[in-house]
């Protein structure tokens, strides 16, 4: 299993031992996250965030934060990624919901592989 794997696996696991008691919010976010394709936020990531934001979210023009080291939200990536920011392009009409919380949550993962 390759470390991305696991650190989709950690993911799953760390959002379904946080729900509520109901069950219906947890189940709605393990359904979120199981319609992720992370093969394919990968090479979205290579082929349109990494031209700022560097392939291992080391950011390599100067305006663009370094991802690595983020300590922002998943709901306040999702926010940044769909509406863009300053010179960052908004990508909501671009790309799928589904696509942008993946990439919201690859970021860590970029974190995870610089520590
Ligand atoms: C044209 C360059 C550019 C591209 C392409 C780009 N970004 Fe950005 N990004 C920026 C800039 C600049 C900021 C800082 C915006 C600000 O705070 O004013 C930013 C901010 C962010 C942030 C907030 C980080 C933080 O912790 O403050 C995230 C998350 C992010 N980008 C993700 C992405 C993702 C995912 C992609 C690919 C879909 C992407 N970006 C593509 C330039 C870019």
């Amino acid at each position: 299993m390759s470390r991305f794997n696991i650190i989709h696996l950690l993911f799953i696991a760390v959002i379904s031992s946080c729900g509520n008691t109901e069950g219906s919010t947890r189940q709605v976010l393990s359904d979120e996250i199981k319609a992720i394709n992370f093969e394919d936020v990968r090479a979205t990531y290579g082929y349109k965030c990494s031209i700022c934001h560097g392939s291992e979210g080391v950011s390599v023009i100067r305006s663009a934060p370094n991802l690595v080291s983020s300590q922002l939200s998943i709901d306040e990536r999702v926010e940044i990624i769909s509406n863009g920011k300053t010179t960052m392009p908004p990508q909501k009409d671009v790309l799928d919901e589904s696509m942008i919380l993946g990439l919201a949550m690859y970021i860590d993962s970029l974190a995870i592989a610089a520590n």
